[in-house]
């Protein structure tokens, strides 16, 4: 299938059958050779082609070659996290006066939707003809009660791949009733490619000068200056790393990302020295998660490569983690009937 323009195919093929249905792949190419690779299971991104300085293509997105490696593993690569990404304490909250108990898949907390969040669906799926590039439409209704959650959400997520080397995810949603929705996409990225081991010596800018504190401490701010989390500058990801504490060692924090929310804006910057490769990363959501793969232990083996710890890093947009529990942070994840969830990322591709 070619798009409009005639720049750039999508091609469609089977990724195994999960409960008696298909399930497929999509092969986007761009004008210029950049290649993204979609399934509709948990809308999960497989491969992600992108040139170096000399013109070389590499994947630099981790994931795997089989339906069945994503059914077995518990990284959440390339995937949409929801209906909530991120942690809810004691996956308790209250809206409108009704209490309401989530699954608890994370210790007591409830992460990344619970045990069959988003990830775990099977997405219908359309490509699309859009002007400036390939794209995949997939859509998921999650029903009234799934995993906990009140009311049916209606998601839509949008991946393109531009002629202009950018790949975008816009991400929509309604809900019959009252709810609470924090979408994320969960790439992990290694600039040098997805098997080239750590990616503690790839650099990262961030346009945050706070972060926010997780369990037990959720609803606090921290400044960033002077400290391991201060990115406002170019950094090694490894560079402050055995300040930064955590267990097991390593990023995972919520960074407020300056601007407003709402309006796309720069979150963050990425570069590998040795490929030449930057990642610009822009989103319209308040916060972006940082995590540099530290949960990583080598279990996952994916399209031939063994996936240590810091392999790879996410960059998760999205609205503060444990929200609906903090009274000034409520309202970013609260949705009704009637209003619209949007959440755009631009990850734009170049080199230096
Ligand atoms: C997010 C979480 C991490 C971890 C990873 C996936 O970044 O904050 O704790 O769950 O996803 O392993």
């Amino acid at each position: 299938m070619l798009n409009e323009d005639g720049q750039g195919t999508i091609e469609r093929s089977v990724f195994g059958s999960l409960a008696d249905r298909e399930l497929s792949l999509f092969v986007l190419r761009n004008a210029s050779g950049c290649v993204l690779k979609v399934t509709n299971y948990g809308a999960t991104v497989t491969e992600l082609h992108v040139p170096d300085r000399l013109g070389q293509l590499a994947d630099i997105v981790l994931g795997f070659q089989s339906l069945d490696e994503y059914v077995a593993s518990q990284s959440y690569f390339g995937c949409i996290a929801g209906r909530v990404a991120n942690r809810i304490r004691n996956g308790l909250f209250e809206l409108d006066g009704k209490s309401y108990q989530l699954a608890q898949n994370d210790g007591p907390n409830h992460l990344h939707g619970g045990w069959k969040g988003f990830h775990r669906g099977i997405w219908s799926a359309q490509a699309k003809l859009l002007g400036n590039g390939p794209a995949v439409e997939l859509k998921y209704v999650s029903k009234d009660g799934e995993e906990g959650y009140p009311g049916t959400l209606f998601t839509t997520v949008t991946y393109q791949l531009t002629n202009d080397a950018e790949f975008v995810v816009e991400m929509l949603a309604e809900s019959d009733g009252p709810t609470i929705v924090n979408l994320a996409h969960h790439g992990y990225y290694n600039l040098a490619g997805h098997g080239s081991g750590s990616v503690l010596s790839q650099e990262l800018r961030l346009n945050a000068s706070e972060y926010t504190l997780a369990d037990p401490d959720p609803g606090v701010t921290k400044p960033v200056a002077g400290s391991a989390f201060d990115f406002s500058e170019f950094k090694t990801i490894g560079r402050d790393l055995e300040q930064v504490g955590n267990r097991p060692l390593g990023y995972d924090h919520n960074f407020i990302v300056l601007g407003a929310p709402g309006e796309l804006r720069q979150v963050a910057q990425a570069r590998d020295p040795k490929s030449g490769r930057v990642m610009t990363l822009e989103s319209d959501q308040p916060g972006v998660q940082f995590y540099c793969g530290s949960f990583l232990d080598g279990r996952d083996r994916g399209k031939g490569a063994r996936y240590d710890q810091y392999s790879g890093f996410c960059l998760e947009t999205q609205k503060f983690p444990y929200a609906i529990n903090v009274p000034s942070w409520r309202n970013q994840v609260i949705l009704r009937p009637g209003e619209l969830y949007r959440h755009r990322m631009v990850h734009r591709f170049s080199v230096d």
